[in-house]
């Protein structure tokens, strides 16, 4: 049986045990989202702490793209000497480091976007602060491109894998989710046709960064929302992922309008409140194996 402390891997990048750190944001960076000393000095802790995988917080791929005051950013080619420095912090103490790409989508305001946010559909639904505007194609393919501009200075700087943000209301969740994708253009629709954004992000990221580097997702089990991504609808985004490649998927849950529910709860004092998420990830990953046991 594996153990928590065993040594595993994840396609080519050795890990020193099964323990990962989620992605978790700091507020530690510059305003221009440049990452600080200051945080890599707080990689460095908990990477002495023997987390075999840290996982960055939520870095913007385009400026539009950011939700927080501190956030990181990897929107640009300068910011690779400072993300260079987070890796080395983490190396040192033998950890390894995978940074999550996201674009916030609507789950923004206009302080942080620079401007008026952007989702899949111009719609005001309880997850968005703001009115935000819808995407035209050509704007979808350019975000697409920083997606893969940003995995690619990931891997420049010496981090061990990327991890596409897929989950907790985001951008690419705003196009998984009915509630908040009404598009008719390919983009939109049935649940495969709502999957084709991630899909293509997923493609972009892959070919900046090559087969033998891993490539992780978050992904929701279900948006815990009325309307919302169902955990029928996450089994099919993961089947996709998996067909086309990705080395590992985190289950997760919820967006911000999802109540008692949102991805990072409240609340959580015994033993039987603890792996919410579990029974999401176990039926995912059954119908995944039973997926590619039939192929
Ligand atoms: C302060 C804070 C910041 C977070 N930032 C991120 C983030 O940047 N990206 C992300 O995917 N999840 C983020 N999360 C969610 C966690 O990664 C995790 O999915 C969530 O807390 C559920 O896991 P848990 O039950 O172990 O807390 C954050 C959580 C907290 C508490």
């Amino acid at each position: 049986m594996r153990k928590l402390f065993d040594e595993t891997r994840i396609k080519g990048m050795h890990l020193a045990n099964r323990l990962v750190r989620s992605a978790t944001w700091e507020g530690m960076c510059a305003d221009d989202g440049h990452p600080t000393r200051k945080l890599a000095e707080y990689y460095r802790t908990l990477a002495s702490g023997r987390v075999g995988l840290l996982i960055s917080g939520y870095a913007y791929v385009r400026p539009d793209g950011k939700q927080l005051p501190g956030q990181l950013g990897i929107y640009r080619d300068e910011v690779v000497p400072d993300l260079a420095l987070l890796a080395e912090s983490v190396h040192r103490e033998g950890g390894k480091l995978c940074i999550q790409l996201v674009h916030c989508g609507g789950q923004t305001t206009t302080t942080y976007a620079g401007g008026q946010p952007v989702a899949p559909s111009a719609l005001k639904v309880d997850q968005y602060p703001e009115m935000p505007a819808g995407l035209t194609t050509e704007d979808i393919r350019t975000i697409v491109e920083c997606f893969g501009a940003a995995a690619r200075r990931a891997k420049d700087s010496g981090c061990d894998a990327v991890q596409i943000h897929a989950a907790h209301g985001y951008l690419i969740n705003q196009f998984l989710s009915p509630l908040t994708n009404r598009r008719d253009d390919g983009y939109g629709g049935n649940a495969e046709s709502r999957c084709r954004f991630m899909l293509e992000v997923y493609r972009s990221v892959r070919k900046a960064v090559g087969h033998e580097f891993p490539v992780l997702a978050k992904l929701n089990g279900s948006d815990n929302l009325d309307g919302g991504l169902t955990l029928d609808d996450a089994v099919i985004a993961a089947r996709i992922l998996d067909d086309e490649g990705i080395d590992a998927i985190e289950v997760s849950g919820g967006t911000p309008a999802s109540g008692d529910k949102t991805p990072v709860r409240q609340g959580i004092e015994s033993r039987e409140k603890e792996e919410y998420n579990l029974p999401l990830a176990y039926r995912i990953k059954r119908q995944i194996l039973s997926h590619s046991h039939a192929r």
